[in-house]
């Protein structure tokens, strides 16, 4: 029968905890509806959009190893205006639609966000402050102070649930956590990709045309899990797991680290977008098996 894997996230009902990170397929608002109604898809979030267009950097952008990824998209985007045109478009979501955007400057960040919550069909927003390959942007999610002023004035203007996408490249991460959530934010996700680079032997320079990037995919998984029991330990509000998810069991832990939800990114470029049913099916057995009614009742469990 299954055990129900409905959850209850900053206001947002989610079918199933799993939701697709941002930056995995893109902006296409048909696509984001179309994956929004996958029975198991808890929730889908877009690519970061910026207050301008932005077209990111020229191939290599992305290098494979046997371990994960490292992206240096140099977050391309069609910028908000395009976006809401494209939204217009795309039908109705058939699950939460979380729209990540960023900015240069608090007040930039604060425009972007009253732009983009206007929309209808946008249910909660994700500030991202941690792109480790865009300068201006991380710079911003390293210093709890900014990450508080960015929220405040967000929670300000727009009604919906605020998540901050966190950055793992800083020894703070707990702090920014904690300014992020006394300034307001309604929930954290737990992490972006971490700084790194590829060197290619035989031409003896960086593969990628950006020269770092972001690492991403089971080689991130020790270290988003820790980030996210870190922060379980000293914040209060609904944290996202996000980095290298690529089981059920990976999904099981980061909830027993005190996730309320996990977003998948790299593995869907691995297995393809109905891992979201091969998880949900592995993680709704482990429930049974474990004499667990819902989701909820094993967030944070092993800090006991
Ligand atoms: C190609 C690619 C593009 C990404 N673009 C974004 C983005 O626009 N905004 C963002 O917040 N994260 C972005 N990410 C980070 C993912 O959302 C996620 O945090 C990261 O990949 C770790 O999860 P994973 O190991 O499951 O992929 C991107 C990741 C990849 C691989």
């Amino acid at each position: 029968m299954g055990v129900d894997l409905g959850v209850e996230l900053a206001g947002l009902n989610l079918r199933t905890p799993l939701i697709l990170a941002s930056g995995i397929l893109g902006l296409s608002g048909r696509l984001l509806v179309e994956i929004s109604r996958i029975e198991d898809v808890g929730a889908v979030t877009t690519k970061s959009i910026g207050l301008k267009p932005r077209d990111g950097y020229p191939n290599p952008t992305i290098a494979v190893l046997p371990y994960g990824f490292i992206n240096s998209m140099g977050l391309p985007n069609p910028g908000v205006d395009f976006f809401l045109k494209e939204l217009d478009e795309a039908g109705s979501f058939g699950s939460p639609l979380i729209a990540s955007f960023y900015g240069y400057s608090i007040e930039e960040i604060a425009e972007t966000a009253r732009i983009i919550a206007s929309h209808p069909s946008v249910s909660a927003l994700e500030l991202n402050v941690s792109c480790p390959h865009v300068s201006g942007i991380s710079e911003i999610g390293v210093k709890p102070e900014l990450v508080a002023e960015a929220v405040s004035k967000v929670k300000k203007e727009v009604g919906k649930p605020l998540f901050v996408k966190l950055s793992p490249n800083t020894h703070l991460i707990v702090d920014v956590a904690r300014a992020a959530a006394e300034a307001g934010a309604d929930g954290l996700t737990a992490v972006n990709t971490v700084k790194a680079i590829a060197i290619d032997a035989e031409l003896c320079k960086p593969i990628l045309s950006g020269v770092y990037g972001g690492l991403s995919g089971p080689a991130l998984k020790p270290i988003a899990l820790r980030c996210v029991y870190e922060i379980y330990e000293e914040v209060e509000i609904p944290i996202i797991g996000c980095g290298g998810v690529s089981s059920y069991l990976d999904v099981v832990e980061f909830i027993l680290a005190g996730a309320s939800a996990v977003a998948l990114g790299s593995v869907i470029a691995l297995k393809g977008i109905m891992v979201f049913r091969e998880l949900a099916r592995g993680l709704s057995e482990y429930l049974e098996r474990k004499g667990v009614r819902s989701v909820e009742e094993i967030v944070g469990l092993s800090h006991r």
